[in-house]
């Protein structure tokens, strides 16, 4: 079975993104083709990326990249809970995914965002990034508003709509991750 991580990729106190990716874990661990586990940035605390090589060379040399690198290589696929900030995603989570480069190659990826127009834009942003990454991002995707998904921008309260659309990206994740196997052995 292909493990997958929900990434939520805010930090900031308070943030939405804790209640977001509570949701669709919730949703993803009722399903019996995948094991599905919470990967909260926060909890890992990186720094500015602070590697003296580039992380395509996988020349590790702080304590703190190798813990996020053994948790990120464990999963065959992610989904990415992000935010909106500026039309694109968080520094935390930029920072974040540029710790590393292998840990992520031949997996696949679907994104959960939110933002007064759902996040799109920072959707759209992201999967430019995992391009380069060699991520195979899925296109269902799931976006909520800020303004019909959430009460007073800050209680998340999903339209019923949206657990259709969690289940079609998540349809696709289990799919494309376990497609990638042959290409990660
Ligand atoms: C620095 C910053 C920039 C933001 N820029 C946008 C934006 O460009 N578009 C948008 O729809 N929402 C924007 N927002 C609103 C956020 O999407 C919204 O506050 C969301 O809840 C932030 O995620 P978080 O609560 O998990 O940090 C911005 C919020 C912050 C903090």
């Amino acid at each position: 079975m292909i493990r997958v991580a929900i990434v939520i990729g805010s930090t900031r106190p308070g943030r939405n993104g804790e209640a977001v990716g509570h949701w669709i874990h919730n949703l993803a661990a009722k399903r019996l083709d995948a094991e599905f586990e919470l990967v909260d940035l926060k909890d890992y605390d990186l720094p500015l990326l602070d590697e003296p090589m580039p992380a395509a060379l996988g020349q590790y040399s702080r304590p703190h990249t190798r813990a996020w690198a053994s948790t990120i290589a464990a999963f065959d696929a992610y989904v990415f809970v992000t935010p909106e900030y500026n039309h694109s995603i968080p520094g935390a989570l930029k920072n974040a995914i540029d710790f590393l480069y292998a840990e992520w190659n031949n997996k696949a990826a679907g994104f959960v965002s939110y933002g007064s127009n759902g996040g799109s834009r920072a959707v759209e942003q992201l999967r430019l990034v995992m391009g380069e990454l060699q991520v195979a991002d899925v296109r269902a995707q799931v976006s909520l508003s800020l303004f019909t998904d959430f009460e007073n921008f800050s209680a998340l309260t999903p339209a019923p709509e949206q657990e259709g659309a969690a289940i079609a990206m998540l349809d696709q994740v289990v799919a494309w991750g376990r497609a990638l196997r042959p290409l990660r052995a």
